[in-house]
């Protein structure tokens, strides 16, 4: 069993971070800003409010081949992303020394530089994307960021709740509420889909054994084709009011943009969850993967690079489920006997696909209250 702090899970590396300050913005009023990117802001967030403990900033350069090179930190503890600054050359001789980072030209934080450094983004896409192909969208974004990191320990002087701010908490806010809740184990699920009965089954799997299920709808930059966030939202508030027992779930925005890096993200999004103090993590089929480039379990074979008490956080692993007709439910191939023809089985184009053309999707796909959701957005959007 993981070691525990205040009787809770503790946070990856022991500590919670904290680099919420008060401060008068005035004060800063005179240092030269950067405007971040919604992919940096959502970092900068991240970082601050302990998600991405025990990051305190963006990565320093021995941090950052470490962590490329050898899925950990320097220190040795597991970190599989590189969180990174990116500026441009030109834009790196103004940022020396403290720089005020703003949103939309409003300062939301500050960033004390200690370093700068060129990465590797060759290396760092093959190692972390296992792909260099410019088509992949963290790839993509990866290559579109400055070619001079900056590093340094953050501050976030104002926390936005976002426009999901009846969803939003920090990791001790989460800490928190699960005690009140009396959950001493707590399951966290991972999404950036409209949830579908396979999803359901997972969750409802796990709850026959755990205390809660903490359900962590990714909201940040998603690519282009990806079901808008709020239209998510709207689904999973449906959904949990009318298929999930109450006092249960609890539905918490996880701020981060989606880099699509497959396995090295599973890991990224399991010290997350542990940091909001979850204590088990699904990980199902390709996880956080995007078009072909990762092995439909490779998500879950990556975690056997560490030891369990490195990790921290129990990953409970799924096979691909979906609905079987004979069955009459969901099933995977760990327990069903029919062949393919019985099964039911939607990829998310083809999803797209169906609704863009104005279909509903099959009952035993989509719950049909999500699937309303759904249509309603697509005919909105295409009206
Ligand atoms: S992800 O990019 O956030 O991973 P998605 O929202 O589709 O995408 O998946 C959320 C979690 O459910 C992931 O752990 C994924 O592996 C798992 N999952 C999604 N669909 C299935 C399925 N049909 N069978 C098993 N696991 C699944």
């Amino acid at each position: 069993m993981s070691s525990l702090v205040d009787g809770r899970i503790a946070p990856h590396g022991g500590t919670l971070v904290n680099r919420l300050v008060q401060a008068d913005l005035l004060e800063y009023a005179h240092l030269p800003a950067l405007e971040l990117s919604e992919r940096s802001s959502a970092d900068l967030e991240l970082i601050a409010t302990g998600v991405y403990s025990p990051l305190e900033g963006f990565l320093g350069e021995v941090d950052y081949h470490s962590v490329v090179e050898t899925l950990r930190l320097a220190n040795g503890l597991p970190w599989s992303i590189p969180i990174t600054l990116g500026v441009s050359q030109d834009q790196a001789k103004n940022y020396r020394d403290t720089v005020r980072l703003t949103k939309n030209g409003e300062t939301v934080g500050l960033l004390e530089v200690c370093e700068q450094y060129q990465p590797d983004k060759q290396k760092e896409a093959l190692e972390v994307y296992r792909t260099t192909d410019p088509a992949h969208p963290g790839v993509a974004a990866l290559l579109a960021q400055g070619e001079i990191n900056l590093a340094g320990r953050v501050s976030l002087l104002e926390l936005s709740r976002g426009e999901f701010s009846a969803h939003h908490r920090t990791p001790q806010e989460t800490r928190t509420q699960f005690d009140h809740l009396g959950w001493h184990s707590v399951v966290a699920f991972q999404t950036r889909n409209p949830i579908h009965r396979a999803h359901e089954y997972l969750h409802k799997v796990a709850l026959e054994q755990i205390d809660g299920l903490f359900l962590n709808p990714l909201v940040g930059a998603t690519k282009s084709d990806d079901v808008p966030a709020e239209v998510r939202m709207r689904a999973y508030e449906v959904l949990l009011e009318r298929y999930y027992p109450k006092g249960r779930v609890l539905l918490g925005v996880y701020p981060a943009a989606m880099r699509y890096a497959g396995p090295r993200e599973a890991i990224l999004h399991a010290l997350s969850r542990k940091n909001y103090g979850c204590t088990h993590f699904i990980v199902g089929r390709d996880h956080a993967g995007v078009g072909s480039y990762y092995g439909s379990y490779a998500a879950q074979e990556i975690f056997s690079v560490f030891t369990a008490e490195e990790i921290g956080i129990e990953i409970l692993k799924f096979e691909h489920t979906f609905y079987c007709k004979h069955c009459g439910s969901i099933v995977s191939s760990r327990t069903c006997p029919h062949d393919g023809t019985q099964h039911l089985i939607l990829s998310g184009s083809k999803v797209r696909e169906l609704l863009r053309a104005g279909s509903s999707l099959p009952a035993e796909f989509t719950r049909p209250e999500v699937a309303e959701v759904l249509r309603e957005a697509y005919q909105g959007a295409v009206s």
